[in-house]
């Protein structure tokens, strides 16, 4: 993970780059730190904590300097202190680098180096990068350095290198993201676009081993041969609006909150006459099995994704975490499609997943949020989300957004569902009405906050739900809270239920609710407290359940976009209530583009 800048121009680089890595927080925090060219010297800052504690810190020192590189971190190797943080330096303090990915190899280079003579002085995995670019730096050719450098590397990486001597930046990725910014007269390289939108929309995106230098003159991309490499700069769609706060508290409950337009913008121009349009590269009759694999809050959209298509299609489809998929060497057949989801498109593990399908031979398509990603790269063709930027770490508004594109991709492969896609559109309507109950839910979360317990509870469609439920808690207010198919319940983990646990069930009136009615009762006769999602019309589950909370009845199939809302409203007033950190959740980071 780990959230990289850099930047060259005609402006004091300091307040950029802190204004970059501020944009980027989101991929680590548990350390920061820049590396300035002021005046011919390095300007090296580092600090343990938040990207707010290096800017304190910089306020007290006045920095010239209009390149630089910067880095927020979060630790894979080295505990988060401000040896371990970046920028890292060569022993003749000459290069500065930032690394995000993983080194897998750099025990070995570490103990090489240390016999060559090379100093290292952190933990880190990323610090004999710069070591390895001090060996090979000949005749001021710092692109051949780092091209011999990444031939030595195993493992991921995106990486800026800082060269003292002829105020120039190299970069170079494998596996972790990359992008270059061009504005007037400055030119930035990041992680990604957020660090650079509010400078700049045009963008080139970085391919693996592709080596870009920058200078003040310009850049060129050139790949290991050393020959030049012709690169598209895409135009930015996404405005700096979209990644602001704009009145709300957090970014989580702005996305939240902005759910209905995420939705509707994931529907825009792709119903029409009860038919799906989408522009994918396949024939549906083609597909003989469906195997989608994703992580966290994306594969419980896939869990909901099987329900869909098997029921709408009549397609077998299976589900796998990337991680499992990756090494348990998966059977790929001639017409398997095979679905990759991420709202980031960098996740390392959904990445790998991909690309062992591929090299399997199977058909691929992403549903993706993060336009221009790696993932929305790789796949043969996929479906954007267009849920705009998503910056809580806790994942809101693309899981619903997911759900949408999974309902539109069934409907695709099948001739659209006339009833399905009248109601799929009435959806953020309904969805803004299930937002109107936050207030009461936060009643509900002062109830609850001290518990120390969760059990979330659902059944067919809803059960990814109870599971979704149970992540954002879990994330963003550290109360533990198991995810059940209701019925589950029984065989074990009511042994937890006493007056102490909070069950959250999902209770929509489908065809399995009386089963569900009976589950509540066994929870209710060993004390267990129950809070319960219903639809309006509910009457029966009111002399039941201890807390209540209506939202809109929708189709049964649709119903996980509904019944999600008030789940992702009690995680996030429990956490709130409690003055967590909502957005930066400890030792979580958005992007998990390690394995
Ligand atoms: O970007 P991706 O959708 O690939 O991310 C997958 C997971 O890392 C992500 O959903 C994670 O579980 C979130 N923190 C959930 O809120």
């Amino acid at each position: 993970m780990c959230g990289i800048v850099g930047y060259i121009g005609n402006k004091k680089a300091t307040s950029l780059l802190l204004d970059g890595l501020k944009k980027l927080e989101y991929r680590g925090y548990d350390s920061a730190g820049f590396c300035v060219l002021d005046d011919n010297q390095f300007c090296l800052i580092k600090k343990k904590g938040k990207v707010s504690e290096l800017e304190a810190q910089t306020q007290k020192i006045s920095i010239g300097g209009s390149i630089g590189i910067a880095h927020t971190r979060w630790a894979t190797h080295g505990a988060p202190n401000e040896i371990n943080a970046h920028p890292h330096l060569d022993c003749t303090g000459n290069i500065a680098i930032v690394h995000n990915g993983i080194i897998e190899n750099y025990q070995a280079l570490k103990t090489a180096l240390k016999k060559e003579g090379h100093k290292i002085i952190s933990q880190t995995d990323s610090e004999i990068i710069a070591h390895l670019v001090e060996k090979f730096y000949q005749n001021g050719n710092l692109e051949n350095a780092v091209a011999s450098t990444i031939k030595c590397l195993e493992g991921t990486f995106g990486l800026l290198v800082l060269d003292k001597n002829q105020a120039k930046i190299v970069a170079v990725k494998k596996g972790s993201p990359l992008l270059l910014g061009i504005g007037k007269k400055q030119m930035f390289i990041a992680s990604d676009a957020s660090a650079v939108i509010s400078q700049t929309k045009k963008i080139v995106y970085l391919d693996d081993n592709e080596i870009v230098s920058v200078t003040y003159d310009g850049y060129t991309i050139k790949n290991l041969q050393g020959q030049l490499v012709d690169k598209k700069i895409v135009q930015l769609k996404f405005t700096i609006d979209q990644i602001e706060k704009r009145g709300f508290k957090h970014f989580m409950q702005k996305e939240i909150f902005w759910q209905p337009q995420a939705i509707e913008n994931t529907l825009r121009g792709r119903i029409s006459k009860n038919r799906v349009k989408l522009s994918l590269k396949l024939n549906p009759k083609e597909i003989n099995r469906i195997i989608i694999t994703a992580c966290g809050t994306s594969w419980h959209s896939a869990l909901i994704g099987k329900y869909l298509i098997e029921k709408l299609t009549g397609i077998p489809t299976e589900v796998d975490y990337a991680s499992e998929f990756r090494y348990r060497d998966p059977i790929i057949k001639k017409n398997d499609l095979v679905i990759v989801i991420s709202q980031s498109g960098e996740t390392a593990d959904t990445l790998s997943a991909l690309k062992e399908a591929k090299q399997k031979g199977a058909k691929t398509l992403g549903i993706i949020n993060v336009v221009g990603s790696t993932i929305a790269r790789e796949v043969d063709s996929g479906i954007y989300l267009y849920a705009g930027p998503e910056i809580g770490v806790a994942s809101t508004k693309a899981f619903t957004c997911q759900v949408t594109a999974l309902i539109l991709l069934a409907n695709y492969l099948k001739s659209g569902d006339k009833e399905i896609l009248a109601e799929l559109v009435k959806i953020p309507q309904k969805v803004s009405l299930a937002l109107k109950l936050s207030g009461k839910i936060r009643h509900i979360a002062e109830k609850f906050k001290e518990s120390k317990n969760f059990l979330y509870l659902g059944r067919n469609v809803n059960f990814p739900v109870a599971l979704e439920g149970a992540l954002k808690l879990k994330e963003i207010s550290y109360i533990h809270a198991e995810g059940y198919p209701a019925a589950e319940m029984k065989h074990g983990p009511i042994a937890l239920v006493d007056e102490n646990m909070p069950v959250v069930f999902i209770a929509p009136k489908d065809n399995t609710y009386l089963k569900i009615i009976s589950n509540m009762e066994e929870i209710k006769a060993r004390g267990g407290k129950i809070i319960a999602i219903v639809n309006s019309t509910d009457s029966k589950i009111k002399n039941l359940a201890d807390y209540i909370i209506k939202v809109p009845k929708t189709l049964d199939i649709l119903s996980p976009i509904i019944n999600v809302i008030p789940l992702q409203l009690l995680a996030y007033h429990i956490a709130d209530l409690k003055n967590l950190n909502v957005d930066k959740p400890r030792n979580l980071a958005k992007s998990v583009t390690v394995e």
